[in-house]
């Protein structure tokens, strides 16, 4: 039998006729005419006005923070419970990650406990909506203002979500997004820095591309990276951004069938369908055992994989990361909500082009691995 893989993009639009335009045209690089198209697409289904295109989402975040002029001593308070990229543009200029708790059912940061952990450092809030529910941004975009801080959005897994009405990628200073082929919209790696700031996004052209002099060629003032973009990229970006939307019904209807399957399932947690400020998009099809499993998510996703189902394991803490450890940030700190998730959470095949019979098959096993370890 197949094994059945966690994701598998769907990329049978307009991603060859604009790839071919590429080829036929000669143009391949960065300076092609599809990345200033994909980055104005994009950034106007977010509601800003500028959009930079970069090489991949961790890419986005550290232009970003570096736009922001964040640096030595500066703290950002962040979720523990992320992808390292969010922390790792933080530590890499020299500021430092502070650290909040998830909530047990949106898995998003637990906004109430932002405020405790503001001190002078602060300079910024990075906000991580995880899994297909946003974080609250109301309460963070009040606090934002009452202290003076910077507000980061890393919207990686949030294309075409909603907050509230208004698009994830429109809150703060800054937004950013991922396009790895685990996102709704892929181009294949890739990822874009989104601002309403003009001077933000220049400053972000510039740190995007070695901060090349203006007018002046290979001269430079500042140390930076090459987080160019292709043109080739852009062509399969543009595809997928025409079908966003239906993309995005297609994942509802996806979570509505695993919820329905999946919600007799005893001491299996599954996603919250909405809030009150949002309708779960299910970036990925997340579940967590509950607490009268002894078993942890590695062991059930192992026996999964023996079945032939590929899942994907939940991310690990922050606080709990071997490199941060050695460098004694961190210590004696603990998020239980965020170790729990990291422990117990883990995503089932949910790539957009998984097929019914296979999402059956899914059903069907991840019942008999959940009978198997009661
Ligand atoms: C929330 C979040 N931020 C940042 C990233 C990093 O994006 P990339 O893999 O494109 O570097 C990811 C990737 O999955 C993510 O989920």
């Amino acid at each position: 039998m197949d094994f059945i893989p966690v994701n598998e993009p769907v990329l049978n639009g307009n991603e060859k006729k604009y790839l071919n335009a590429c080829i036929d045209t000669g143009w391949i690089s960065s300076e092609g005419p599809f990345v200033t198209e994909f980055e104005q697409k994009m950034s106007k289904t977010v509601h800003r006005k500028y959009g930079i295109a970069v090489s991949n989402g961790t890419a986005a975040l550290e232009v970003a923070v570096q736009a922001l002029g964040i640096s030595e001593g500066d703290e950002v308070i962040m979720p523990s419970f992320t992808i390292i990229s969010c922390a790792m543009a933080v530590t890499k200029v020299g500021a430092v990650p502070v650290l909040v708790d998830s909530d047990f059912y949106t898995w998003n940061m637990n906004v109430d406990e932002i405020e405790t952990r503001i001190t002078s450092r602060t300079k910024a809030i990075m906000i991580v909506h995880l899994y297909g529910l946003p974080v609250e941004v109301d309460k963070i975009l009040e606090l934002a203002k009452k202290y003076q801080l910077k507000l980061i959005e890393d919207a990686a897994e949030m294309h075409g979500q909603t907050y509230n009405g208004k698009p994830c990628g429109s809150f703060g200073d800054i937004s950013t997004f991922s396009f790895y082929p685990n996102k709704h919209i892929t181009t294949g790696e890739g990822g874009m820095v989104v601002t309403d700031d003009e001077s933000l996004a220049e400053r972000c052209r510039l740190l995007r591309n070695l901060c090349f002099k203006k007018n002046i060629r290979y001269v430079h003032e500042e140390i930076s990276s090459n987080f160019r973009f292709t043109n080739l990229q852009a062509a399969v970006g543009l595809a997928q951004l025409e079908r966003l939307e239906e993309f995005i019904i297609r994942k509802r209807q996806m979570g509505k069938y695993y919820t329905e399957q999946l919600r007799d399932i005893q001491d299996l947690i599954l996603p919250i369908e909405h809030t009150n400020y949002a309708v779960n998009i299910y970036w990925v099809f997340g579940v967590v055992l509950g607490e009268e499993v002894q078993a942890d998510n590695r062991l059930v996703q192992k026996l999964l994989a023996e079945e032939g189902i590929g899942t994907r394991t939940f991310f690990w803490c922050m606080h709990e990361q071997p490199v941060y450890q050695k460098q004694k940030l961190f210590i004696n700190e603990s998020y239980p909500n965020a170790e729990y998730l990291a422990r117990k959470g883990f995503y089932i095949p949910s790539g957009l082009a998984l097929t019914k019979e296979q999402m059956e098959r899914v059903v069907i096993k991840l019942k008999k691995v959940m009978a198997q370890i009661r």
